[in-house]
């Protein structure tokens, strides 16, 4: 298999980013820094990235999750907090997180070890809806909710683009239904946090077509064809 190829087989980054890695002296084969970008890795090769060996895969493969709160959607955390990957018990293939969630922030997320997909969902220029739930502390008003739709301007002076939002309950604790099309860190909480609420629970129910259903907390799926070939073409 081709390096670059076999890198993102590996999880580690799309073939673009692994063709950079390459061109910088950042790859090593059986030890040696690598100047061939072409170069067909065999079965015997030992591939170094970073300093760090990987292990490639030819088998592409797609899950979602159900993540529950308390996890972190890194693959490493400096505190020692378990990991999404912790739950993934019985897939040999090392997968990584597409995007992320907050560690409290629980549903869908996508693992593969497809690297160039995921970097096809969250390149910024693409424009994959995400529906979240939020559980807010207050009574929410439509023209806040409208507020929210039309764009509000986040703690660092950011003017979010235009959001999809249903208010699901009005009460002492409200629930709102949430569509948005970026991925700026935290932004559902900051957006709420932008017209004087809290959230005190929030699920991501679905990236694009791609539902939550019914998959319970901590338990995940592969992707049917169906759904991999959307997320492909999206
Ligand atoms: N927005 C947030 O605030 N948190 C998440 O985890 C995802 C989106």
């Amino acid at each position: 298999m081709r390096i670059n190829k076999y890198i993102a087989s590996a999880g580690v980054c799309s073939r673009r980013k692994a063709d950079e890695l390459i061109a910088q002296g950042k790859v090593k084969v059986n030890g040696a820094v690598l100047t061939e970008p072409g170069y067909d890795v065999t079965e015997d090769d030992l591939v170094m990235v970073n300093g760090h060996y990987i292990e490639g895969s030819d088998k592409l493969v797609y899950y979602i999750l159900n993540k529950p709160a308390g996890y972190v959607t890194t693959t490493a955390d400096e505190f020692g907090r378990p990991t999404v990957l912790d739950l993934l018990t019985d897939i040999k293939t090392r997968v990584f997180p597409v995007g992320r969630l907050d560690y409290e922030t629980t549903g869908l997320l996508i693992l593969t070890n497809d690297g160039d997909l995921a970097n096809h969902i969250t390149h910024p220029s693409k424009k994959v809806f995400k529906t979240y739930i939020a559980e807010i502390d207050g009574e929410i008003s439509l023209h806040e909710a409208d507020r929210l739709a039309k764009g509000v301007t986040l703690d660092d002076g950011y003017l979010t683009k235009p959001a999809q939002v249903k208010i699901l309950k009005q009460g002492n604790h409200s629930v709102v239904e949430i569509r948005i099309s970026e991925g700026k860190n935290r932004q559902v909480r900051r957006m709420f946090k932008a017209i004087g609420y809290t959230v005190v629970a929030l699920q991501r129910v679905s990236i694009g077509n791609i539902q939550l259903g019914h998959l319970h907390e901590g338990h995940y799926r592969k992707l049917s064809k169906e759904e991999i070939d959307y997320l492909k073409n999206c």
